[in-house]
């Protein structure tokens, strides 16, 4: 069967995102097979694109279209910010980005469409520089980021959101963790090179690796034998942060898809190990990836507050609370956030937090340590989280790691986003007396 354009597929998978608030990788994983082989990297580039510049986008289209496009045609305004965004953010040749848009339109079946994108985009470029400069003035636009989230990031960090903004919008580095049970960094670099992939150590744990650009998993050399694992290097300072000793039970209690689960397995693999998570269909893969690591761990799907439901009543020494997020670290990785995220999840996402944190903690052993971690940016999840957390539990103290892994605060470490290249993440570590 013919395979359908990079463009038409694109739009659909942002309708999907943009008007039914799906998440963009797993659209994306189960739309990308329709595009052939060659393009299925442009079809992604143009769905990470308009998400990251979406904002913006928006706000130019709002300016082009003489009245706004019916629901039901979402697909179309999903192709006007296609065509804008290679106007503006690929250069992409202004002939192929216009003459290729309105195909693509033919495509979804919307012929009539042609007509409309083709006067949108041209007229774009005929009035751009009238259009930017009046958008100047909107901070929105300028930064490409939606209001509630600007001041967000200017309340917690009044002298660094311009920087924030901007490492959001970046394209991320891709970065590996080699697999220590296998082989070290310098032999894996050493393939690496080998196989024509240009890479540096990174200073993040000493696994991680930064690559020079993305590649294909199918390229990196024994990735399917779990020689090494897709992990950006702000993850990799996590497993450190727990210090696992010999024999000791640990809990990762939220581990999904698994990243940091076969991390401590990597550094500690004769140690007993239960992961959790809440969702089923995550929990897979989990399974998916210890089996590629060749690792075996205890998994189980429940809420890990609700330990009444899973616990068998022997304690830890060490407990992982890799916490459900905003997010707001990661938004390079996940420019969907922007849109898909609302002011409202905060307080909701820092209360299942803090029933995490209290719920799990009697099930550490006294002297034992819980590592608590978030991909965001919000003190409210972060510092602010573990102060209140600290008033509540007088038994329990914070640990300062001596390399710390980030930039210390009052309570843990905040790395922001794009700081030494990495993502945007926060940790602590409690000891409980
Ligand atoms: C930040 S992700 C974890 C990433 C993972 N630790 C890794 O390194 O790959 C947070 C996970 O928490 C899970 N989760 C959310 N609420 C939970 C709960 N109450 N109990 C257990 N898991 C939960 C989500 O399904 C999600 O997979």
């Amino acid at each position: 069967m013919a395979k359908a354009s990079a463009r038409s597929v694109a739009a659909r998978i942002l309708t999907a995102v943009m008007s039914e608030q799906r998440s963009l990788t797993a659209v994306l994983a189960e739309q990308i097979k329709q595009v052939d082989e060659r393009d299925r990297g442009f079809c992604q580039q143009l769905c990470y694109g308009v998400l990251r510049w979406q904002p913006r986008l928006t706000l130019i289209a709002d300016k082009l279209l003489k009245k706004p496009l019916k629901h039901k045609d979402a697909d179309i305004r999903a192709l006007l910010l296609i065509g804008l965004y290679q106007l503006r953010e690929l250069q992409t040749p202004p002939h192929a980005a216009i003459s290729e848009t309105v195909n693509a339109a033919k495509q979804l079946g919307k012929q009539w469409a042609g007509g409309l994108l083709n006067a949108c985009l041209r007229n774009y470029q005929r009035q751009q520089t009238e259009i930017d400069t009046a958008l100047e003035q909107n901070e929105q636009a300028v930064h490409a980021h939606p209001e509630w989230l600007l001041k967000r990031y200017q309340q917690d960090w009044p002298e660094h959101w311009q920087q924030i903004c901007e490492a959001n919008n970046q394209q991320p580095p891709m970065m590996l963790r080699v697999n220590r049970q296998q082989s070290d960094r310098e032999r894996y670099l050493q393939l690496l090179a080998e196989q024509g992939i240009a890479a540096q150590a990174l200073e993040a744990g000493n696994a991680a690796i930064l690559l020079s650009s993305p590649c294909d998993v199918h390229n990196l050399p024994g990735f399917f034998d779990g020689s090494a694992s897709v992990q950006d290097g702000a993850a990799q300072m996590v497993a450190d942060l727990l210090a696992i000793q010999p024999g000791q039970r640990i809990l990762d209690a939220c581990a999904a898809p698994g990243g940091k689960t076969g991390h401590i397995l990597e550094q500690a693999p004769d140690n007993y190990l239960m992961a959790l998570d809440i969702s089923d269909k995550r929990l897979e893969s989990i399974a998916e990836n210890l089996s590629r690591l060749n690792f075996s761990a205890s998994l189980a799907a429940a809420d890990a507050a609700d330990t009444g439901l899973w616990w068998d009543g022997e304690a830890f020494d060490r407990i992982l609370i890799d916490a459900p997020c905003t997010g707001s670290g990661v938004i390079r990785r996940h420019p969907d956030i922007k849109l898909l995220r609302r002011p409202e999840d905060i307080d909701q996402l820092a209360q299942t937090q803090q029933q995490l944190l209290d719920n799990l903690w009697p099930l550490l052993k006294p002297g034992g340590l819980m590592v608590y971690t978030t991909c965001s940016a919000f003190k409210q999840e972060n510092e602010q989280q573990i102060e209140a957390f600290l008033q509540r539990h007088p038994d329990g103290a914070e640990v300062r790691p001596d390399k710390p892994p980030a930039q210390p605060r009052p309570f843990g470490f905040q790395r922001l986003p794009g700081d030494d290249v990495m993502d945007g993440f926060y940790y602590a570590c409690l000891q409980r007396r």
